[in-house]
């Protein structure tokens, strides 16, 4: 049986994706903060092994221990997905200091413990999966600290993918890139287009993980947005961006 961690499994994508591997015969490590909903979760997927497990990224060095004894009990993975994450709106230091912690250092805290475990335990042979944004495409006005944080993300995963190369361990590291996406997050926005429902958005990202993609955009015609925000000049992007 492939077994796979979810960070961040509480609502949302992670939530749909959940169920959608619960379904298709993973066991799953499943964290968050809301950990009864992960109970709920697991409860309602009866004959499946789900461990739900409370996690709050932000106390880095304890979720990082989380993370590794969330693995021992499982007695392995094969899959780590990072997908906490935090946005809002807001030029308030208060909400950018929770997006960082959150997005950039709460992400990189797990990716490293998860790169280190799949070198140091497991050969080499393991996959990480990240979900970052279109915001890690570009600068923006308007979400300024949250784009930049998504952009970490990126970065991050591409950093990692070469320092396995460099070494010849070729761990799998997915980027997963999504639009817009109906979940608890998106609620307030008031603009948005092409917006996907969880479930589609979830069910792409699994054919992405099955797939061992490098990036993913989700749903795919975003990179045709992706593609267009790269060509934009400042002069117009600046204003509308
Ligand atoms: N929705 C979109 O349009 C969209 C677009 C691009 C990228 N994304 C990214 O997709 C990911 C999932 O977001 P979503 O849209 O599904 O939103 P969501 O429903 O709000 O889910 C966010 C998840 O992150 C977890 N999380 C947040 N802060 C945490 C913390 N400090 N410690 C542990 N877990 C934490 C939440 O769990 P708890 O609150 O229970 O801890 C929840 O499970 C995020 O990384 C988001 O940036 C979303």
């Amino acid at each position: 049986m492939k077994k796979a961690i979810i960070i961040g499994a509480t609502s949302g994508i992670g939530w749909e994706l959940a169920k959608i591997m619960s379904n298709n015969g993973y066991e799953l490590g499943l964290t968050g903060r809301r950990v009864e909903r992960l109970v709920s979760l697991a409860n309602a997927q009866p004959g499946k092994v789900i461990h739900p497990q409370f996690m709050d990224v932000t106390e880095y060095e304890k979720s990082r221990q989380t993370l590794l004894e969330l693995i021992q009990r499982m007695g392995g993975v094969d899959v780590i997905i990072i997908n906490s994450g935090f946005g809002q709106i807001s030029s308030k230091w208060e909400i950018e200091d929770k997006i960082i912690r959150t997005n950039a250092h709460g992400f990189a805290a797990l990716a490293n413990a998860s790169y280190r475990y799949f070198i140091d335990e497991r050969d080499a042979n393991g996959h990480i999966v990240g979900i970052s944004s279109l915001a890690a495409i570009r600068g923006s006005g308007l979400a300024t600290t949250y784009n930049a944080s998504k952009a970490f993300i990126s970065s991050y995963m591409q950093g990692l993918r070469y320092r396995s190369m460099r070494k010849n361990r070729n761990i799998a590291i997915t980027d997963i890139r999504p639009g817009f996406v109906e979940t608890p997050m998106t609620e307030q926005n008031d603009f948005m287009f092409w917006v996907a429902p969880a479930e589609k958005a979830a069910q792409q990202i699994y054919d992405a993980i099955q797939k061992k993609k490098k990036v993913a955009y989700i749903t795919k015609r975003w990179a045709i947005i992706a593609f267009l925000m790269r060509l934009i000049p400042d002069f117009i992007y600046g204003k509308n961006g």
